[in-house]
């Protein structure tokens, strides 16, 4: 028996520019790189250690959350729902929310990438026969429609794991909200959003700075990755890993900082390093919960849930929009 294909709805987003973004980066000053270019294969394969170590309490907090308080989550959202997820990242979370779930109707998940989005598909196409599955690609940056839902459906969930949204600051933040409530109206919706939460500098600073280097090798990938595809004349040696907390932005920044004055070459451009330079390559935002439902607010959102682990280290916030 062959399975039908999965009908992909594709929105066409545009081709990143990798090469103008990174020069754009490194030219300003100070010099930054954009995150989300960590995640080429061997990127994406050091994340998911990440995900695995002793010190980086996120992935296994929120799953915590998930498996123990599943039955209550999916009580909240009611029967018949389109699952719509941002992002296709962790099948786990996924399928602990699907198997939760009361008859979900439908399962939407949105990525940039159309083979993550494609394999994910069909991952969770397999486990739930009989689920529709109806992948979307396109940029959650970018305007978002979705495909034609079954009739089934009775409401729609965005599903938004991993405090994924912790990558975007306070501005482009509520804009993605307000985008998410967009894909949630005209009749309103719920927007199940994992975020992690403010807590003492010590736990944050460990979680990015582990004692295997993994983190820093996730880091120092993205200049691998710039050197590989961009063919640039770069001594990856040269830089260094730092992450710090900045309890004044609320955020954990990682950084590359370069271990002495050099110049490295990047298509027709030269770029200069002073000592102690420092290129930020991630901004990753810790939250309190009331500071959150502010923002979601702005967007049209109302808080009606909150779960937690025992130490309050993450949460899984249930908002609504009228
Ligand atoms: C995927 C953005 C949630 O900010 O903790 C992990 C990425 N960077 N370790 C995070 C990350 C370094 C992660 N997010």
């Amino acid at each position: 028996m062959t399975t039908p294909a999965i009908p992909l709805h594709d929105l066409h987003p545009a081709p990143d520019d990798f090469l103008g973004e990174v020069l754009a980066g490194l030219q300003a000053q100070p010099k930054t790189l954009p995150c989300k270019y960590f995640y080429d294969a061997r990127g994406s394969e050091i994340f998911d250690r990440i995900c695995e170590l002793e010190e980086y309490y996120p992935t296994r907090t929120e799953v915590g959350i998930l498996e123990r308080y599943g039955d209550e989550i999916a009580d909240r959202l009611g029967a018949d729902c389109a699952l719509i997820e941002f992002g296709s990242g962790s099948s786990l979370k996924t399928r602990l929310l699907l198997l939760a779930l009361e008859r979900p109707a439908a399962y939407l998940p949105i990525d940039i990438s159309r083979d993550h989005l494609m394999s994910a598909a069909e991952h969770i196409a397999k486990r739930f026969p009989g689920l529709v599955v109806r992948p979307i690609c396109a940029d959650f940056a970018g305007t978002l429609s979705l495909p034609e839902l079954p009739d089934t459906v009775r409401s729609k969930v965005v599903f938004f794991p991993g405090s994924t949204i912790g990558n975007f600051a306070p501005e482009p933040r509520l804009a993605l909200l307000r985008r998410i409530a967009a894909v949630c109206a005209p009749k309103g919706g719920s927007l199940l959003i994992g975020i992690d939460l403010q807590k003492d500098v010590a736990t944050l600073e460990r979680a990015y700075n582990d004692a295997r280097g993994v983190t820093r090798d996730f880091n120092l990938n993205l200049l691998e990755r710039i050197k590989r595809e961009l063919n640039a004349d770069i001594d990856v040696s040269a830089f260094e890993h730092r992450a710090l907390y900045s309890a004044r932005e609320e955020r954990i920044e990682m950084h590359l900082v370069s271990r002495l004055a050099q110049r490295i070459q990047l298509a027709d451009a030269s770029i200069d390093f002073r000592a102690g330079e420092s290129v930020r390559t991630e901004c990753s935002y810790k939250f309190a919960i009331p500071g959150f439902a502010d923002l979601a607010a702005r967007a049209g959102f109302e808080l009606e849930s909150v779960w937690s682990d025992e130490l309050d280290h993450f949460a899984v916030l249930l908002l609504r929009t009228g």
